[in-house]
């Protein structure tokens, strides 16, 4: 049996439509998801959206209409951009959805039913306007809070609490211990901020809000005057909408369709802001109570962001971009490459539409897009459209087997960037070898007849190759160079192999597949 990956992103909060933000992530998960179909695994990618909580109450108040009815509305922004974008998931987490309710419910139970939740009695300085507590941080350099905290009074509230600092010691071993060749969390950088996080741990977890203060949410399965807390419902997710059994508190004994899809090899793909304290402290912590055993904690993956001009993106200042015009104007292709050519994963990077164009048509449209073109058309103008295998080994053959390792290596630690330039430079190396070779030269020689035809055909090799490699992230240019190539639409990892091709073989009509984008 293939083994499963199973891949999940965050949810997105369904407050405000996506941003470029949203879209990078999901398209990052998408490559590493296809690149796993590719090498031949069973791949269970599993996103969706954050529905419930105060940010999502406010706007929905804010724009006149129930909750129920505003995320609706911003849910189908989500499903429809993933659609654009050739995000290919295989299930959809919507917050919502009565599964989950039952699922958060049932964990919230058990863990009241054994212990690890309890009801407290909080005090201190509330901001009403911003609906929370305040603490010291939030006190300016005057000692005194703010006017953006509006109206602040002291105020008594009970709630319930999670165990928290209970696990601990618990979280500090399985970080240190997770290693070798599995890191708990990547890249290493990340990984020593949360563990200098855990080590500071101190209380527990309030996972719970007063009815009164906010009803939008999961109300707790032991008090009805409460809902549950926005991190234990939307962290939730990634168990719920993977056939996860409540009512079960052994793994071993979980469903056999969960423990296919949740296995050791889980990947979950989060932003730099979501790591401390939610998924590595919270929820790590959350799988450990409710009877995870260490070999499957899921492996987080953390990328970094897209800032606009240094600094943050944000509705507020105004500067959020918006996938969905990108993609209507450079097309899809184009801002898939872009997002993930122009990061490296874990680290931030400035956006700039500038940069898209720049990318575009240097690597698309003047290395992959020439030399698919220049190709096809010698092949046609000199033999019909038909190459032929003849003489000694390429040099070619063994850069490709060089490429295929150092890609492998550089897509199975999520390094698309670097990836996407191994294919770069080689795709650089076989434009090189036409000038070396001139073939426009050897066609003018019937004594270099050979000559042309074995530069004909490792090109066309070269070409089918990289076009398996770029799959993940240009499904649809993939398609169009092997449909122009002539060669099967269905392909597999191992194809990377060099001498794919027929020893004779009609090649496709040429089709400019990146047109160039002009200022
Ligand atoms: O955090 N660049 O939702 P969210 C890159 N619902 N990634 C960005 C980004 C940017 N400029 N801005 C946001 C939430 N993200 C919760 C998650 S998980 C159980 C619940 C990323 O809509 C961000 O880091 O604020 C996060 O991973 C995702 O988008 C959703 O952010
Ligand atoms: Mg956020």
């Amino acid at each position: 049996m293939p083994k499963t990956f199973f891949i999940t992103t965050a949810i997105d909060y369904t407050n405000s439509p996506p941003h470029i933000g949203h879209a990078y992530e999901k398209v990052l998960a998408d490559v590493i998801a296809r690149y796993h179909r590719l090498k031949g695994e069973k791949v269970f990618y599993l996103t969706g959206v954050d529905q419930h909580g105060q940010k999502v109450q406010q706007s929905a108040a804010k724009a006149g209409v129930p909750p129920a009815e505003f995320v609706k509305g911003v849910t189908q922004k989500f499903v429809d951009l993933w659609k654009k974008l050739d995000v290919k998931y295989d299930a959809w987490a919507e917050t919502i959805d009565p599964r989950h309710k039952r699922v958060v419910q049932g964990m919230l139970q058990r863990l009241f039913d054994a212990g690890q939740i309890y009801k407290d009695k909080q005090s201190g300085y509330y901001s009403v306007r911003q609906e929370q507590f305040l603490t010291d941080k939030e006190r300016g350099p005057d000692g005194e809070f703010g006017p953006e905290w509006g109206q602040v009074e002291f105020r008594e509230e009970e709630n319930y609490y999670f165990k928290l600092s209970q696990h601990k010691d618990w979280l500090l071993r399985y970080i240190d211990s997770a290693g070798a060749g599995h890191d708990a969390v990547i890249p290493d950088f990340r990984q020593t901020e949360l563990r200098n996080a855990v080590e500071r741990l101190g209380g527990d977890l309030c996972i719970s809000r007063p009815k009164s203060r906010l009803d939008w949410g999961i109300e707790l399965p032991f008090d009805k005057d409460f809902v549950t807390y926005v991190w234990f419902d939307a962290l939730t997710n990634y168990i719920s909408f993977a056939g996860y059994d409540p009512k079960i508190d052994n793994y071993e004994k979980q469903p056999q369709e969960f423990r296919d899809r949740w296995t050791k090899d889980t990947l979950q793909v989060i932003g730099k802001d979501i790591l401390v304290p939610a998924h590595g402290i919270y929820w790590l912590i959350m799988l450990h109570a409710i009877g995870f055993p260490d070999d499957v904690m899921p492996q987080l993956l953390v990328h970094g962001w897209w800032n606009l001009g240094g600094a943050k993106m944000s509705k507020t200042a105004g500067n959020v971009i918006d996938p969905f015009a990108l993609a209507y104007k450079y097309g899809v292709e184009a801002l898939r490459y872009y997002l993930i050519s122009d990061i490296a994963t874990g680290k931030d990077a400035d956006f700039s539409e500038e940069r898209l164009i720049k990318r575009y048509n240097a690597d698309l449209a003047n290395n992959l897009g020439n030399l698919l073109n220049r190709t096809l058309n010698m092949a046609h103008r000199y033999r019909e459209g038909i190459v032929k295998q003849v003489g000694g080994d390429s040099p070619l053959a063994a850069q490709a087997a060089d490429l295929v390792r150092t890609y492998s290596a550089a897509m199975s630690s999520h390094e698309i960037q670097a990836a996407m330039e191994r294919v770069g430079e080689f795709v650089t190396t076989c434009n090189a070898y036409i000038e070396m070779t001139a073939p426009w030269k050897l066609a003018k020689n019937p004594e270099r007849a050979e000559a042309l035809d074995h530069a004909l055909f490792v090109l066309a090799e070269a070409l089918r190759l990289a076009a398996i490699l770029i799959s993940p992230v240009l499904p649809n240019a993939a398609r169009e160079i092997l449909y122009q190539l002539n060669w099967s639409a269905e392909y597999t990892f191992e194809q990377t192999n060099w001498g794919g091709l027929p020893a004779k073989h009609q090649l496709g009509k040429p089709v400019p597949l990146f047109p160039r984008i002009e200022l």
